[in-house]
């Protein structure tokens, strides 16, 4: 398979650029920016694309690259922060001479390589402080802007290109075409990510696993499930698939994951309801890391525990199924030097004590690309299209202490939530919606009596892959059908709000 990496250097858009790539139908995946030379010639990938970052090439702690990275005969297209590192090492760059931001028009005065079928004037979307000044002879100066007068260059001999704007960006409106330029264009990358992705992972799975028992937690979400049937088709009823209740889940949700997997023929599927004892240990808690760290503790516990008792009944458990998928591992900075841990998601910890080979077959994928995989695979669209649910579960919806009747009330006013979303098409139109509740009282008036209850806040975001969000525009009357029917139905709530963060600076979650 061919394969394009993405150097990061600790920007969002570095993950924006490698969706892109894989949206083309190449494989490409984020590496570190202080990666050896020689890490990268065993990946031995047909290009090399350096993101843009937030840094100036002159900042002291600027992230920087093995210069050799240039003389390896590999392309490298360099955007922004990207082109500026390539800049820096052949010609001049002046820091923070160049204050274009946002829409701006790129003159093409050569199309080259790298701007094949573009204009003579396009609209870009520009963001950096530093500009390239001169560059030897044998780079040559594809298109400038009003400001700045290398805004795209190519050096065909030395391999190397770049642009001072973001290609990856919707704004950029031929960057897709750009970025088609260097992949299939310059780099001569084929087409053949996501050909037969289901049968190739399972393939994969069946080479692994051999004769051995797999046991896998699963939580009934988009990536556990598709995990768990990929798994499934791999070893069939060698998997054995454990939920756990943790009593901070949905409404109804054990019902409907139990029918799901029986529905999914699954020949071992265990429900295990330990809410009394995660209930027990979160009781007076109100620290959100705490609430997390209980939870991820217990919920080890717990899965050790069935596991064991499993091993004694079957044998040869030697795996453990996880559904880790690309952005988890990302964002438990294990690629990105500067992702800095924001909340402790428990997705990745295996349990030290357990002595089982982790499969994780989504390991490389984004959701969406779980999604597809999913379609692939021929699951329920309720199952697909489901909105992320995080493993703590209500206990982060929750703000303060977790109570019974906390949780009795969060469940009722999310289930409406949910269901009026679903009801008007607009659960599909989002990327998660969820309801909290604060752990404050507010006076209101019910009939004729004074009312002192609860302050349920509705969140609904729309994102990409949860690293940034905005609030969706939901319509003002399907807010108040929602709102009206929470007041109305679910006992101890007399107020609701509707959040309108977007992440950063907020999270999603609360949490
Ligand atoms: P935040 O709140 O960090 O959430 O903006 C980003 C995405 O991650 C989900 N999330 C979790 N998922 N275990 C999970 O499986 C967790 O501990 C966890 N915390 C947050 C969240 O729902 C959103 O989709």
């Amino acid at each position: 398979m061919t394969q394009i990496i993405v150097v990061n250097f600790g920007s969002q858009v570095a993950h924006l650029i490698n969706r892109r790539i894989r949206e083309l139908g190449v494989f490409s995946e984020l590496v570190p920016y202080d990666i050896s030379v020689d890490k990268i010639k065993k990946i031995n990938p047909s290009g090399i694309i350096l993101s843009g970052g937030p840094s100036s090439v002159y900042d002291k702690k600027s992230p920087l690259i093995d210069k050799k990275i240039f003389s390896l005969g590999i392309p490298v297209l360099g955007i922004c922060y990207g082109l500026q590192l390539v800049g820096k090492e052949y010609g001049k760059v002046l820091p923070g001479k160049l204050k274009e931001y946002g829409k701006k028009y790129l003159n093409v005065k050569k199309q080259g390589k790298l701007l094949k079928k573009l204009n003579a004037k396009e609209q870009i979307w520009m963001s950096h402080g530093d500009l390239v000044s001169a560059l030897p002879k044998d780079f040559e100066v594809l298109a400038k802007t009003d400001t700045c007068p290398t805004a795209a260059f190519e050096n065909k001999s030395k391999k190397l290109y770049g642009v001072q704007f973001h290609p990856e960006v919707v704004h950029t409106l031929k960057g897709m075409q750009i970025l088609r330029n260097f992949v299939f264009g310059v780099c001569k990358a084929k087409k053949d990510w996501n050909i037969n992705l289901a049968s190739k992972l399972i393939n994969d799975i069946k080479k692994g696993v051999k004769d051995n028992k797999v046991i896998m937690g699963t939580s009934g979400g988009v990536d556990s499930t598709v995990a768990a049937v990929l798994i499934h088709k791999a070893v069939g009823s060698k998997l054995h698939c454990v939920f756990i209740d943790h009593g901070l889940i949905r409404k109804n949700e054990a019902k409907t994951v139990k029918d799901r997997f029986k529905k999914l023929n699954f020949e071992h599927f265990y429900f295990v309801d330990a809410s009394k004892l995660f209930l027990g240990r979160l009781k007076g808690v109100v620290d959100p890391e705490e609430k997390r760290k209980i939870i991820g503790h217990t919920f080890i516990e717990v899965f050790e525990k069935k596991v064991l008792e499993l091993e004694k009944k079957h044998k040869d458990i030697k795996f453990l199924g996880q559904g880790t998928i690309y952005p988890d591992r990302v964002e438990s900075a294990q690629t990105s030097k500067e992702a800095s841990k924001i909340k402790s998601h428990h997705n990745v910890t295996l349990p030290k004590k357990m002595k089982l080979k982790v499969i994780e077959p989504l390991k490389d994928l984004y959701k969406d690309e779980v999604r597809e995989l999913g379609k692939e695979l021929k699951l329920p669209s309720n199952i697909i299209r489901r909105h992320p649910f995080p493993g703590p579960g209500l206990a982060i919806r929750i703000l303060g202490k977790i109570t019974g009747e906390r949780v009795s009330i969060l469940k009722e006013a999310d289930y409406i939530f949910r269901e009026e979303l679903k009801k008007s098409g607009y659960y599909d139109k989002i990327w998660q919606a969820l309801a909290a509740l604060f752990p404050l009282k507010a006076v209101g008036v019910k009939g004729d009596a004074r009312t002192y209850e609860y302050i349920i806040s509705l969140r609904a975001v729309t994102s990409l892959d949860a690293m940034t969000a905005d609030w969706a525009k939901l319509p003002d009357w399907l807010l108040e059908k929602i709102s009206s029917r929470i007041l109305n139905e679910v006992k101890g709530v007399n107020r609701v709000v509707y959040d309108i963060s977007q992440k950063p600076p907020a999270t999603i979650e609360y949490e």
